[in-house]
């Protein structure tokens, strides 16, 4: 489970994790944070003991993206992301810039398949893309896997279905998590805890039932209980 720290400063995120005794537990960088304060502040959540999840979203032509995977990978997080629509030579040459960086500590390359604030309508009606979300999901995670990466972001709704297209060793990310009753914000495939675990996602990103949540820690241990033992 990924927490995302979806907040403008590092000041913001660290007075968030020590209100509400987020110390040491996984977190997501976006692009919001990583913009803001930089590689300082990768060292800084090292230094605390986080698991870090670069959530930056490359997409640019196959040797750029390479260039740009060296120089994360000597950061040393556990996992970063492509758009898988960068096709499968992007992803193929975003592996190998992974593997050729300096350091022994090789991050998970995970690709985006279709954002989870996406849907059919938005699919069709905006960007002129045939097929549904669901179709377009699965053969974005097949290129991915056949080129290198280690697992997609996608909904929960998808995971069950790239599990047995890919192979149960394929990695899921799943964001638009939200407990029940929750605001689904922007997300349009949103999907609780207990679901997530019944469609054998690996990894839950979780942000604003969370972060917006009245008590956050009581949220984030409702999720991990759900996420654990499913309901019962
Ligand atoms: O607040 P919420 O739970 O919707 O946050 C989801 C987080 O996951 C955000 O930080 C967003 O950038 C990220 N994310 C996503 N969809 C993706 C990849 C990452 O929502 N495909």
């Amino acid at each position: 489970m990924y927490l995302a720290l979806d907040f403008s400063t590092w000041n913001e995120a660290r007075t968030f994790i020590d209100a509400h005794n987020f110390q040491g537990v996984p977190v997501k960088v976006g692009m919001e944070l990583f913009y803001r304060e930089g590689p300082r502040l990768i060292e800084n959540l090292k230094q605390d003991n986080h698991d870090i999840f670069l959530d930056l979203k490359l997409h640019d032509i196959p040797t750029t993206v390479m260039k740009a995977m060296t120089n994360i990978a000597n950061l040393e997080v556990d996992m970063v992301n492509v758009h898988a629509l960068g096709g499968s030579e992007m992803i193929k040459r975003a592996k190998e810039g992974l593997i050729s960086g300096d350091s022994n500590h090789e991050p998970k390359l995970i690709a985006v398949t279709v954002l989870t604030s996406m849907d059919d309508t938005s699919l069709y009606k905006e960007l002129n893309i045939g097929g549904s979300v669901n179709e377009n999901v699965v053969r974005l995670a097949v290129t991915a896997n056949k080129n290198g990466a280690d697992g997609v972001v996608c909904s929960v709704q998808e995971a069950k279905e790239i599990k047995d297209v890919c192979g149960s060793s394929f990695l899921t990310v799943t964001p638009g998590i939200r407990l029940q009753g929750s605001d689904g914000n922007d997300q349009k495939r949103i999907a609780t805890p207990a679901l997530a675990r019944e469609n054998g996602a690996d990894f839950l990103v979780i942000g604003r039932t969370v972060t917006n949540a009245q008590d956050p820690k009581s949220a984030y241990e409702k999720v991990q209980k759900e996420w654990r033992n499913g309901i019962k």
